[in-house]
């Protein structure tokens, strides 16, 4: 063993300031870049802001708890992937706020749902679980058909996110967010919002 190798093993304040300094080495190297960065998560190439429609159906799927039971991020484990496919990855979430990651499953993740069923297969399991799925226990969200939108505060709701969050929307899109929605009903706000989901990592 070299001298200067013992002289550091038998010294402890010594040993303590060099382990010291090594780490605030690693922890500049890995900060600094970090404080010169815009933003840490760049979106994906693909990830376009939800529509006005959409946006009032994430709204809706707030609302009655569907985050409760269904979670939106993929783990990148073999069994996930098989199932639910593409992992997520951060970029595909920069504009969620709030997220609906979630990590309590008693249905199925949803990351990617969009297009996996028609319009009609969701507004019939929305209606009433048991009509396609025999063994389901989700319930049923009848009146989500019943409610229609008026889209008073829709183009507020857009503007928020632009303002505060920087989606890019544009002013055209926010101007006509509130007649993009009215008339239609809650169940086709979230049936157009599940159908959203995952297109940017198609
Ligand atoms: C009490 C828990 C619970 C709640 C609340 C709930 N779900 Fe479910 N969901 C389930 C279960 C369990 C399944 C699996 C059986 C089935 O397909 O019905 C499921 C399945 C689904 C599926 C099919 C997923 C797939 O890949 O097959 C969709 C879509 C869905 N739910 C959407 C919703 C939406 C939207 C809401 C809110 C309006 C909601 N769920 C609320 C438990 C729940």
């Amino acid at each position: 063993m070299s001298f200067r190798h013992e002289l550091v093993e038998k010294n402890v304040g010594l040993l303590a300031i060099l382990i010291v300094i090594a780490i605030s080495l690693g922890a500049l190297v890995e900060i600094t870049p970090l404080i010169y960065q815009e933003q840490t998560t760049e979106p994906v190439e693909n990830l376009r802001p939800y529509t006005a429609l959409e946006m009032e159906g994430r709204d809706i799927y707030i609302r009655e708890g569907c985050n409760v039971c269904h979670s939106q991020m993929i783990r990148p484990f073999r069994s996930e992937t098989e199932r639910y496919g593409h992992y997520s990855v951060a970029g595909e979430s920069v504009w969620e706020h709030p997220f609906l990651w979630g990590s309590k499953r008693t249905g199925p993740d949803l990351a990617r749902v969009g297009g996996r069923y028609s319009d009609e297969w969701h507004r019939v399991h929305l209606r009433n679980p048991r009509d396609v799925v025999p063994e389901s226990n989700m319930p049923g969200f009848p009146w989500l058909e019943e409610n229609v939108l008026d889209g008073e505060i829709t183009s507020k709701k857009l503007a928020l996110f632009r303002d505060k969050f920087g989606v890019p929307y544009t002013d055209e899109q926010v101007a006509k967010a509130g007649d993009d929605v009215k008339g239609k009903t809650e169940m086709d706000a979230l049936i157009a919002y599940l159908q959203s989901l995952g297109h940017a990592m198609k």
